[in-house]
């Protein structure tokens, strides 16, 4: 019995490395929906269908819990799923709570695709947590993409940071979310683009902290000293799939297919 993740595309590795950390005995398989990359401006509907085909493929692997590691994903399908499937999904939120926290200017950016900035989850999220605090959200088409590429710190890659990121800072932000899991994988060029008074938070560590928390309560934890595999699967070509997951992943290239 494996934990099935699954992303659009290579993103949602960015929090299969923080499974990976926490709890390196147990066996992974990834499903990226590169075939289907973006989902950031596409139907929800169609969002739900390709959630529930990848579910079921993970099921059907043996998954017997399921990280949604995609905040588009998450905004268009989580609930659906759980209603559905008699097992446990764990979803990305953005980390508003921790920025609010954090935030000495009293202000907070969020990057996110469109989709996940304009669910209602993400509203509900703002209203219990955002308090005092101005949390300015901004939405960065192509960045998703520059990460498919495996582009995170060319010229063109880094002219959209700036571009994102330029009126957040021109409004005090001190604390910018990364609400959207491909973005981790540019945390250097954007910490770079922003300096390093500003603070970056995802949430790939907390989403691990879950899946260790909801795997210890149904006690199947994997508690033996060993090395789990990781099994990977695309819905794309798979030669350029395995190309950039070992660019994003270098630690554990030469684990798994
Ligand atoms: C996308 O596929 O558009 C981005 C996925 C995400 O929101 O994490």
């Amino acid at each position: 019995m494996s934990i099935g993740i699954f992303d659009s595309g290579v993103g949602g590795i960015s929090v299969l490395r923080e499974i990976r950390r926490l709890l390196p005995a147990e066996d992974l398989i990834y499903y990226a929906d590169s075939a289907h990359c973006p989902y950031g401006g596409k139907p929800r509907e169609q969002i739900l269908a390709r959630s529930t085909a990848i579910t079921e493929f993970l099921i059907a692997q043996g998954a017997r819990l399921i990280v949604v590691a995609c905040n588009t994903a998450t905004i268009a399908a989580v609930e659906h799923l759980r209603a559905t499937y008699p097992l446990s999904f764990v979803g990305m939120e953005p980390a508003v709570k921790p920025a609010v926290a954090l935030t000495r200017t009293g202000v907070v950016g969020v990057l996110a695709t469109g989709a996940a900035l304009a669910g209602e989850k993400f509203h509900r999220l703002l209203a219990q947590h955002a308090g005092g605090v101005r949390v300015i959200t901004q939405p960065c088409p192509g960045l998703v993409e520059q990460v498919e590429y495996g582009d995170l710190d060319g010229p063109q890659t880094r002219a959209l940071v700036e571009r994102y990121t330029r009126p957040l800072l021109a409004q005090r932000a001190d604390v910018l979310v990364l609400g959207c899991t491909h973005y981790p994988f540019l945390r250097p060029l954007i910490q770079d683009v922003v300096g390093p008074a500003v603070t970056l938070l995802d949430t790939g560590e907390a989403v691990a902290r879950q899946t260790q928390r909801l795997l210890e309560r149904q006690g199947v934890l994997v508690g033996a000293q060993r090395l789990g595999t990781i099994a990977w699967h695309t819905s794309g070509d798979a030669a350029a799939f395995a190309r950039l997951r070992r660019l994003l992943l270098p630690e554990d290239d030469g684990c798994g297919g």
